[in-house]
């Protein structure tokens, strides 16, 4: 651990295994490959510790004592209970030394309630999980805590991954904590400043390929078969598991009652397998009764899993060329949509894609309920509605929006959208113009003179009047 020692002790009950999701094939957890060595397919870590004969327990814990140990660790300085991961470690593959752990004490994201936008979608309770309140900026750090823990823990020296921009700014930060490498390739001018910024601050060895996320990810997964380079990409089954808690976190946030719907950006489809996959665990464990209907929405332009579900009933991947300015979901061959199509039939949850003007919309309303987001997390928003018009989701329901990254990752896409500058000179121009304009909110240049700017305060005051 890097900045103090804790005293956790080793679990004994919990060992955990890697499960291939196509063919099945088991072994014990290990840090060195993140592919099914007989079919090439993904792995997942399964517990089969939990089944006693009283029933499915974490730890040999039931129900009440893992809610009880949970909820007594947030008082706690020890840097393990400190972290929103690892405060449920009951739930986590184990490390063989909890020294190994690199922690930013990440997760413990705030929910939100978002009145303005639930009026925009039409529902009566709606809130939202921000994940963009993480160390980075970004829900990547709840994987990469723990992912990154298992590369030390193998003894790497070198880190990698491909990115669109999140990830890589969370795993350079995660390798410089724990004095480890890290390479990270992304698509050349295809990620905004904030997060290139933050990759090489951290001190990432960074390529920016001529090719997008895709051609990127084909490019290091033969870097890692030639070089001694670990994987951190979410094909990795131990960032799907640190992701998880964000769902825990958020049903312990209920009170364990799960909310109706909760919604979720998906690009490489990552994140929706994780928190689908706890929610489908804490089912398991007792600790919920009843499972939210876990929805994912694409960008119209990068809608591989839409077309997928629509198209072959989420039987064969349809890959698409991205294209969207919600540049962290720019993605057209998403590496989990198999977990993804599981946790959709598992938890009842349906798929939806919006276009670049309702994503650009939501993302203001957010914005205006003081919350804020980056594109990519806006989606959510957009998909909403278009969920509650199809009768999908009710009115009376709970829905929670998992908002996955922080504003200020992109704020170039912010200035131009209150410039009107956004989508000047697209097919959308016009359409943009008449639904955007009411939200934009253009910086003004004026005179330094009082009488200036009482006369636009004046002048605001009379054409947008708050109660
Ligand atoms: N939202 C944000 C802000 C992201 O950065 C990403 C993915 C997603 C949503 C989609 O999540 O891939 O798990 O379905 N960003 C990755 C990256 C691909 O490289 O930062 P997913």
């Amino acid at each position: 651990m890097t900045d103090q020692a804790v005293s956790a002790p080793k679990l004994e009950t919990d060992v955990s295994q890697l499960r291939c999701i196509a063919c099945g094939a088991v072994r014990e957890s290990d840090a060195t490959n993140v592919r099914c060595a007989q079919c090439g397919d993904l792995l997942e870590v399964v517990y089969p510790g939990w089944k006693t004969s009283a029933g499915m327990r974490a730890a040999g814990l039931d129900a009440s004592a893992l809610k009880e140990l949970w909820r007594q660790r947030r008082t706690s300085y020890n840097a393990l209970d400190e972290s929103g991961v690892w405060r449920f470690r009951e739930v986590l593959p184990a490390l063989s030394d909890w020294n190994h752990v690199i922690t930013l004490r990440e997760g413990n994201t705030p929910v939100y309630e978002l009145p303005g936008c639930g009026r925009a979608a039409g529902v009566q309770q709606l809130y939202a999980k921000h994940q963009g309140m993480n160390p980075t900026g970004s829900f990547k750090d709840t994987g990469m805590t723990s992912a990154a823990s298992f590369a030390r823990e193998g003894g790497f020296r070198w880190v990698a991954c491909a990115s669109t921009g999140n990830t890589s700014a969370s795993m350079a930060a995660y390798a410089a904590r724990a004095g480890m490498r890290s390479l990270v390739l992304i698509p050349q001018g295809q990620i905004t400043w904030g997060k290139l910024s933050q990759a090489l601050d951290y001190g990432a060895v960074t390529c920016q390929l001529k090719t997008d996320f895709d051609g990127c990810m084909r490019v290091l997964d033969e870097v890692v078969q030639r070089m001694p380079v670990y994987l951190l990409n979410s094909v990795n089954p131990y960032r799907l598991e640190g992701q998880k808690t964000a769902a825990v976190e958020l049903l312990e946030r209920f009170d364990w009652q799960a909310p109706d719907h909760v919604i979720v950006p998906g690009g490489n489809l990552g994140n929706s397998s994780a928190l689908g996959k706890a929610f489908l665990e804490m089912k398991d464990l007792a600790l919920i009764s009843t499972l939210p209907k876990l929805s994912v929405i694409q960008a119209e332009g990068a809608n591989a899993l839409v077309r997928t579900i629509r198209e072959t009933g989420g039987k064969k991947l349809i890959s698409v060329h991205a294209e969207t300015m919600a540049t962290a979901i720019r993605i057209g061959t998403p590496a989990s949509w198999k977990k993804a199509v599981r946790v959709l039939e598992a938890t009842g949850g349906a798929v939806e894609q919006v276009s670049e003007v309702e994503i650009a919309l939501a993302k203001a309303e957010i914005g205006a309920d003081g919350i804020g987001c980056e594109p990519a997390s806006a989606v959510t928003l957009a998909g909403l509605k278009k969920l509650v018009k199809r009768g999908f989701v009710k009115k009376n329901e709970s829905v929670v929006l998992i908002l996955t990254g922080n504003l200020l990752k992109d704020p170039d896409f912010t200035l131009k959208f209150h410039r009107g500058d956004l989508f000047a000179g697209t097919p959308q121009e016009e359409e943009a113009e008449s639904v955007l304009t009411p939200r934009q909110r253009a910086p003004m240049v004026l005179d330094a003179s009082a009488n200036t700017v009482v006369k636009v305060l004046e002048h605001a005051e009379r054409v947008e009047p708050r109660e």
